[in-house]
């Protein structure tokens, strides 16, 4: 079977690697030249455990191609799966500029049937869409081809994204025609080999599984943050409030991690979108407003424990920072709580200096030299008034208190994931804090 995938960002990529190692032949297609330059060297843009070595077998395999001309291989292909970007636009929708130009280079060019599957996280009503915008260029060039349209909402987790599409809780498919079913039950059949979960659903109501999803799991957050916030007033513990509702199977214990706020690329995107569609519709979000609301409060809350401590007053002071990523294996910082946190303490006058396993260049890249970055995580806390755990990053778990005690100026520890053990750090002879209790 011979596919393309076009955009070579996170989903494009690691879904045409994934495939192309299940032995299905696969062209991905980019705009950018550097980018594909770049993958048949072998380099990928982004860093995610696994991928690069799959990227190089399967390219040296010949199973995966890269292209700058999707025109090229339309006539090779039984199905093109569509995953460029969908960035908000002023208002939070997504925009569907990129989506839409892939719809249309394909009317123009297909000469026989192709089945278009959309996999960019798009609002209910895309596929509708892009039906039309191949329609009206077949029309243009008065030509009758059959092809078809699909929604195939992608839900891998950066850091584990190989992982997630090898071995997938669920496969969502939103088809329109028994012909589009039958190629996409082929398609995925080799994934789902021990775990039969795909799950076939008209258009939109696959369009809506993944915003549906994505809020889900925002709501789960915000909603521990709120708790934990409020564990803390009335000297409750959020650890064993969360390992107690856990053990609750309706609920379940995954997503119940208080911390600094959810950021990434998906969360806030897609839960801003959401209220935009409903907002559309004539609906109010509610409670997706509130989950906002929390979180943006909550990528503030070690700035405002740590201005508590020192009695609203920063300014002068080293503050440290281990983590930058919006979470561990990743170099993602996309809303990442970290920079919410950076600009609130030099807004306050500290001084700030961070380290980060994999995300340095990105912030560097992001915020250039308005904070000071540490060669090692050691080097991060030399004089320090405080130190603030971001990301969980596993180097960051089992540090040695006895160094970080003698290298701080100020032995303060302000733990944003809730990793450390407050008894060795009290041993230790440090003040810890951390979320909700
Ligand atoms: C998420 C979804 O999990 C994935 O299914 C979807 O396809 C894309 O969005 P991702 O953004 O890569 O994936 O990361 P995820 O591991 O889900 O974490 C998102 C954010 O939530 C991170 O900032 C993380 O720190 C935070 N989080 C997660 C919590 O604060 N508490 C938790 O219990 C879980």
């Amino acid at each position: 079977m011979k596919i393309a995938i076009v955009g070579t960002g996170y989903v494009g990529l690691v879904t045409g690697t994934c495939f192309s190692e299940m032995g299905i032949d696969v062209t991905c297609v980019d705009v950018q030249e550097s980018k594909i330059e770049n993958l048949k060297k072998g380099i990928i843009p982004i860093y995610e455990p696994g991928l690069e070595d799959m990227v190089h077998r399967n390219y040296t395999a010949g199973r995966l191609k890269f292209t700058t001309d999707l025109k090229e291989c339309l006539d090779e292909v039984e199905v093109v799966f569509s995953a460029v970007g969908t960035p908000p636009d002023e208002d939070g929708s997504a925009d569907l500029k990129y989506v839409l130009e892939v719809a249309r280079t394909i009317g123009r060019n297909m000469n026989k049937y192709v089945l278009v599957v959309t996999k960019s996280t798009v609002p209910v009503g895309t596929a509708q869409k892009v039906k039309s915008a191949i329609q009206e260029e077949l029309d243009k060039r008065n030509v009758k081809i059959e092809f078809d349209v699909a929604s195939n909402p992608e839900f891998l987790k950066e850091g584990d994204a190989v992982d997630d599409f090898m071995k997938p809780d669920r496969v969502v498919v939103g088809v329109e025609s028994e012909k589009a079913k039958a190629i996409m039950e082929r398609l995925y059949k080799p994934f789902m080999m021990n775990n039969y979960r795909l799950i076939f659903t008209d258009i939109p109501s696959a369009e809506m599984i993944k915003y549906a999803a994505n809020s889900m799991l925002a709501t789960r957050i915000s909603f521990m943050n709120d708790i934990a916030n409020l564990c803390e007033l009335v000297g409750a513990d959020v650890n064993m409030v969360r390992k107690g509702i856990g053990a609750d199977s309706r609920i379940g214990s995954k997503f119940l991690y208080p911390g600094c706020g959810y950021g990434g690329s998906c969360f806030p995107k897609d839960v801003k979108a959401l209220i935009k569609t409903a907002e559309k519709n004539g609906y109010p979000m509610r409670v997706l407003k509130a989950v906002e609301e929390v979180n943006e409060r909550q990528k503030s809350i070690l700035f405002e424990k740590l201005l508590k401590h020192y009695n609203g007053d920063l300014k002068g002071k080293q503050i440290a920072l281990w983590g930058l990523a919006f979470k561990p294996e990743t170099d993602d910082m996309r809303e990442a709580p970290a920079l919410v946190l950076i600009d609130k303490l030099i807004g306050a006058g500290a001084n700030v200096k961070v380290y980060d396993p994999i995300a340095m260049d990105e912030c560097r890249r992001r915020i250039g030299d308005k904070v000071v970055y540490a060669t090692d995580m050691y080097d991060a806390v030399l004089d320090a008034d405080a130190l603030l755990l971001v990301t969980e990053w596993k180097e960051f778990r089992m540090p040695s208190w006895g160094v970080v005690k003698k290298t701080m100026k100020k032995a303060v520890v302000v733990d944003g994931r809730n990793i450390y053990e407050k008894k060795e750090l009290i041993e230790a002879g440090i003040e810890y804090s951390c979320i909700g209790k």
